[in-house]
């Protein structure tokens, strides 16, 4: 486990960045958390408060608040960073559709310049936050890492463009970058605009469920603290740097099973409503883990039953 060290985390006032926020302080690292607050749908400031209300008095971390498509943001950074986990990025499939200049500015530019200032820095570790999205549909499943790349969003475009500098930087300046393809991420503290989120929350306040297409849509749904596990690991390996791996907890299911399994938690009478599909949205996502599971001994242990029985209960204890 990483110990002892400076670590950046960019869009560390987001989903994913605030539990390794979380994982990293909690193990005597020094999280410096790097964001925008500019996430459409994230309450940045409540994640941010909550994350951190345990340490304010002993104040092992930093909080910047800077937007990394400005450069300076990065080089006003006056001490020595061991390791930089890059999460900042406009995610979300439909938003990049109908903003398409806004997030590919957003999510290239401020890449590169982590890429660019990680050299100066003399870093050991870059960890890049890829998407499953880089494959579009799918040509056959499991889909392994050298699977043929086909985006159908400029969010996917641009995450697989950034994956396209992290190798420039690895070959032509040894930059120790870590490409990880996350798969539709959920748990506690999830991002608003994601089904999960949305189902639970409308069953909570007794809305209809809305599911574009027919439901039978299969999607490979990796519980929060594995896709924790899978970053540390990428940071600590000697093996990983110029490497590209997926992470998705590799057990897919129909969108129509996991209302199904929400109403078995719920226990109460969900209406469910189909509306046409949307576009950007692929038919399939399975994750072929070989490759972490060898390299990094990533090890995804939350089922989809266990996860979504904990985000159901956090969700519930956290209505609005
Ligand atoms: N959640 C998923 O299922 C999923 C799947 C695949 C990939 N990813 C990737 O993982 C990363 C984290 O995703 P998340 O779900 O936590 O999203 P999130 O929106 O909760 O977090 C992203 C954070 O980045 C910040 N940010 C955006 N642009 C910035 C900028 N220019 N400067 C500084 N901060 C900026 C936002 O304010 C936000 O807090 C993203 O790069 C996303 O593309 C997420």
């Amino acid at each position: 486990m990483i110990k002892n060290q400076n670590v950046l985390i960019t869009g560390g006032a987001g989903f994913i960045g605030s539990h390794l926020f979380e994982r990293l302080i909690e193990n005597d690292n020094f999280p410096l958390i790097l964001d925008n607050f500019s996430s459409p749908y994230s309450e940045n400031e409540k994640i941010v408060s909550e994350i951190t209300k345990n340490y304010e008095t002993n104040k092992d971390y930093e909080l910047i608040k800077g937007d990394l498509v400005d450069n300076s943001i990065l080089t006003s950074i006056d001490y020595d960073i061991d390791i930089i986990f890059h999460l900042a990025a406009i995610p979300g499939v439909r938003y990049s559709i109908k903003n398409a200049a806004e997030v590919t500015n957003n999510n290239i530019i401020s890449t590169v310049n982590i890429f660019e200032n990680a050299l100066n820095m003399n870093v050991k570790k870059v960890v890049f936050g890829s998407s499953s999205s880089v494959y579009g549909n799918p040509l056959y499943t499991p889909v392994d890492e050298n699977h043929p790349k086909n985006p159908i969003s400029p969010y996917a475009v641009s995450k697989l463009s950034c994956e396209n500098y992290a190798d420039y930087y690895f070959r032509e300046f040894e930059l120790p970058v870590t490409s990880l393809r996350f798969y539709t991420v959920y748990g506690p503290r999830g991002r608003p605009d994601m089904a999960i989120w949305i189902f639970i929350n409308n069953v909570l306040h007794n809305k209809p469920i809305i599911i574009f297409g027919d439901g039978e849509q299969i999607r490979d749904f990796t519980f929060i603290s594995d896709i924790i596990d899978g970053l540390i690991l990428a940071a600590e390996s000697n093996q990983s740097s110029g490497e590209i791996f997926n992470l998705g907890g590799s057990n897919p299911i129909t969108i129509n099973q996991l209302v199904d399994k929400i109403y078995e938690i719920a226990q109460k009478p969900i209406d469910v409503q189909y509306l046409e599909k949307q576009r950007g949205d692929v038919q399939v996502t399975h994750s072929k883990i070989e490759k972490a599971q060898r390299v990094l001994l990533f090890n995804p242990k939350v089922n989809i039953d266990e996860g979504l029985i904990k985000t159901y209960e956090w969700q519930l204890e956290n209505l609005e």
